[in-house]
């Protein structure tokens, strides 16, 4: 499976991201205006894939990318309006390529995976409403790990009828892990 190799060769991403992840959204200090700031990069993230355009094997799973997209939207509302010029827009600069982009899409479908967790931990701050700021990370009506095993089969017809280059697919899997850690 190829998605095997994307998780050995973007492990060390993973992991920066996850322990920024911890750091930020963990810390007992986390305030509504950080929480905004992180949700509001999140965002700009899933605007800008929003935009591309996907195989038929990927096209189902990418689909729910608006729908996430809508669900940080909900959460946004109930946030302080974070000074956007500290969570910058992205430009679709260097996922240039379908292959960058499936690399992107990988990274934003594993992400779900760890969004129960971060929901429960996010839960442990006293002005965290379950309803009002965890759509986004509760994903709820999904099931996340039936769906990413239907992904990595799909992604690897994907892989072997459009002959991706692999190298090609990690560095974009690196550049958009590279985003969210911004
Ligand atoms: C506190 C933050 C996070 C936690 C606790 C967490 C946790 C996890 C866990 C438990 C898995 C399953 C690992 C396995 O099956 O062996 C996973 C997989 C994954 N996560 Fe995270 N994660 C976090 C943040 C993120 C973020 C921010 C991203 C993306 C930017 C991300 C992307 C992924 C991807 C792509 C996978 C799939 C790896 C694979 O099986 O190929 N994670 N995460």
């Amino acid at each position: 499976m190829y998605a095997e190799q994307l998780k050995a060769s973007t492990r060390q991403c993973h992991d920066s991201v996850e322990q920024q992840f911890t750091r930020r959204l963990f810390s007992p200090k986390l305030t509504a205006d950080d929480y905004a700031s992180q949700l509001t990069t999140i965002r700009n993230i899933y605007a800008l894939f929003c935009d591309f355009d996907f195989s038929a094997q990927l096209k189902p799973f990418a689909a729910t990318i608006p729908t996430r997209l809508a669900l940080l939207n909900k959460d946004l509302i109930h946030l302080p309006s974070p000074n956007e010029s500290q969570s910058p827009a992205f430009a679709a600069n260097n996922l240039t390529s379908l292959d960058h982009r499936v690399g992107g899409l990988y990274v934003l479908l594993g992400s779900a995976i760890g969004g129960k967790i971060i929901a429960k931990r996010l839960q442990q701050h006293a002005w965290v409403d379950a309803d009002k700021h965890l759509n986004f990370f509760k994903f709820e009506h999904h099931d996340i790990a039936r769906e990413w095993n239907s992904f990595k089969v799909s992604l690897d017809e994907h892989i072997e009828v459009h002959r991706a280059d692999l190298a090609t697919v990690t560095a974009g899997a690196k550049m958009t892990f590279g985003l969210f850690a911004q």
